[in-house]
């Protein structure tokens, strides 16, 4: 097939634990090639479909594009090893939790652009959102990353960081809270009698049928929500529940302060970091 997207030639993914091997089982199911790309991440550990290595010296021709899929705390360690083998030529792509531009700028100042990309684990499933920003990348670098992050879902670029962080602190963690609902929901109804097989499975496929259904036709969760309530009935009953007080939008909105307020401290570390190391590196 000529029109899937392919990965510029070579493409390094530095680190790939849990969300690096999301991303590639999302574009594998999506049969893009990955014949270009090459895995280094220190255990070796063999990732399906890709070349797999564990060190930067085995990894092959020097990349065009770089996955930076590693712990934020490893940014300064990786970027000793990665720097000797970067040209101006190369792209970073940096999925790094919390680490700003002008961080990645100050460890990686040859590059030729720059990019922060927040995805969620929903990228797997080829349903992910990744939001993307960044100070430097032209319109065809925008094209060409749109192009290549599409069949993994919704990938909005974000004309600042302040917003960039917004989608990443309700998407990003947005799995975490919505297993979390899901697990609630299991728990009133094993409370009402049910065996945690029936209420884990019906609170999942409930779940998973209404956001199928909105996402399919559009229709906005109100509506959702009223077509289900009739008026005095017994979802009316439980809805006055949840919305007395806002109690569901306070808690939501609290876990995400308080989520934002941790990406706040993630990147000032990694601020304080930087500037410890920019003579280290330098
Ligand atoms: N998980 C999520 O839902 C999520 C969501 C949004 C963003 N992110 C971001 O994605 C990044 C990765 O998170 P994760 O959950 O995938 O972490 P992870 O599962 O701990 O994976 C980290 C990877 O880094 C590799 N690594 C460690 N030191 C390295 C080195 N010196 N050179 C090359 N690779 C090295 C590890 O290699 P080995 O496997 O060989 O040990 C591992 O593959 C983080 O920055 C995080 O902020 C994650």
């Amino acid at each position: 097939m000529t029109d899937l997207p392919q990965f510029p030639s070579p493409t390094w993914f530095v680190g790939c634990g849990n969300m690096g091997q999301a991303m590639i089982s999302g574009w594998r199911s999506a049969g893009i090639d990955l014949s270009n790309a090459v895995v280094i991440r220190p255990s070796g550990t063999a990732v399906e479909g890709v070349r797999t290595v564990a060190s930067f010296a085995d990894a092959g021709p020097q990349p065009k594009l770089v996955i930076l899929a590693v712990k934020p705390q490893k940014l300064t360690e990786v970027t000793a090893q990665l720097r000797p083998w970067l040209t101006s030529k190369a792209v970073i792509v940096s999925l790094l939790a919390g680490v700003e531009l002008t961080t990645l700028r100050k460890h990686y100042p040859k590059a030729a652009a720059i990019v922060r990309a927040m995805p969620n684990l929903g990228v797997s499933i080829r349903r992910g959102v990744i939001a993307l920003a960044s100070d430097d990348a032209d319109d065809a670098l925008r094209v060409q990353l749109s192009t290549l992050l599409a069949p993994l879902g919704y990938a909005p670029w974000m004309i600042d960081e302040a917003r960039f962080a917004a989608v990443g602190a309700v998407a990003g963690a947005g799995p975490a809270y919505v297993a979390r609902f899901v697990a609630a929901l299991t728990k009133a109804g094993e409370k009402r009698g049910l065996s945690n097989e029936i209420a884990s499975t019906i609170a999942l496929e409930t779940a998973l049928g209404t956001a199928w259904m909105a996402a399919t036709t559009g229709e906005d969760m109100d509506s959702v929500a009223r077509r289900v309530a009739s008026p005095n009935g017994t979802t009316e009953a439980g809805l006055a529940v949840l919305d007395r007080d806002h109690a569901l939008d306070a808690l939501l909105a609290s876990a995400i302060d308080a989520a934002s307020l941790r990406g706040g401290e993630l990147a000032e570390e990694a601020r304080s970091a930087s500037l410890a190391t920019d003579a280290q590196l330098s």
